[in-house]
């Protein structure tokens, strides 16, 4: 039976094993799919031993999603921009390394009817995760996309980086003009350790579409203050994450599994462990 896998560290917590044996199953598809725990210094030859072992593909999570990248003999634009590979393709001995996060980002935007085009876009963060969602979201065309970033250049250098029609800039928090948005997507970590990027409240108003790429079972600080504010929509990251799933299942079978069902499962478990 084809061999798949998560790599990560730690790697208990991963939901990937359920997600793509939930896809398995409803695809028809014959895969196994597993969990590796490697350490910095014996990735690369854990992933050698996987694919001498059959292993078809991998998804890679922290910390490894950069060494993913320089194992890649070749890799996607997505992946290319955000020096980032969350996706495997072994072919025979050659490794391609791919970046589904963006593409998972978009459809998950688009489950919600989130529209895009034409629309003034708030990205926040300028490390990994921003990185890799950066080109599908300028893909889907809207009228201006603002970077903004703690530390004010790396937001800048990111935005240079982009050859893009659409409009782009890196800027500081205390840039931001007192204009609301129609998109604020929250993909800084300063959710993980339980902060709230130092946002004013003009940026928003009731219309203002609030993501968080984090999730959990309460809202998340940023979806919380968004709400605070009288905001009437607030996404978390959860749909992403299976979204940007069914993108690399797709990669490797050929077939797009339906979301739906494992939304509600993802969900409920999350909020009974809560
Ligand atoms: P990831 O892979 O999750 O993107 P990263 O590459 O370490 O992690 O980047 C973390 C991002 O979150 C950075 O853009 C960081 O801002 P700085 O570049 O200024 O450090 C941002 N970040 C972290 N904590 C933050 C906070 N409390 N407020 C605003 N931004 C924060």
């Amino acid at each position: 039976m084809d061999q798949y896998a998560v790599f990560g560290n730690p790697i208990a917590q991963s939901k990937s094993p359920v997600i793509h044996q939930h896809f398995a199953e409803q695809t028809g598809q014959q895969l196994e799919y597993g969990a590796q725990l490697a350490e910095i210094s014996d990735f690369k030859s854990k992933v050698a031993a996987f694919i001498q072992s059959g292993g078809k593909g991998c998804n890679i999570t922290a910390p490894f999603k950069e060494l993913a990248f320089e194992l890649s003999q070749s890799v996607s634009e997505e992946a290319r921009i955000a020096g980032a590979v969350n996706t495997l393709i072994f072919k025979g001995d050659y490794i391609v390394g791919d970046n589904t996060d963006g593409r998972g980002l978009i459809a998950d935007l688009k489950f919600h009817n989130v529209p895009m085009q034409g629309k003034r876009i708030l990205l926040m963060g300028a490390g990994g995760a921003a990185r890799g969602v950066l080109l599908p979201l300028l893909a889907e065309n809207p009228q201006k996309l603002i970077i903004v970033n703690r530390t004010v250049e790396k937001a800048q250098q990111l935005a240079e980086l982009i050859d893009s029609p659409v409009k782009i800039c890196g800027v500081g928090y205390a840039d931001l003009a007192d204009k609301p948005f129609d998109l604020i997507i929250n993909a800084s970590s300063a959710s993980l350790s339980d902060q709230l990027p130092p946002l004013k409240a003009n940026l928003l108003n009731k219309d203002t579409i609030c993501y968080d790429m984090v999730y959990r079972a309460a809202n998340t600080p940023f979806n919380q203050w968004a709400i605070d504010n009288g905001v009437e929509t607030t996404i978390d990251g959860l749909g992403m994450l299976i979204e940007q799933a069914a993108v690399s299942f797709e990669i490797w079978r050929g077939i797009r599994p339906k979301t739906s069902a494992l939304r509600q499962l993802l969900r409920d478990q999350l909020l009974r462990a809560a």
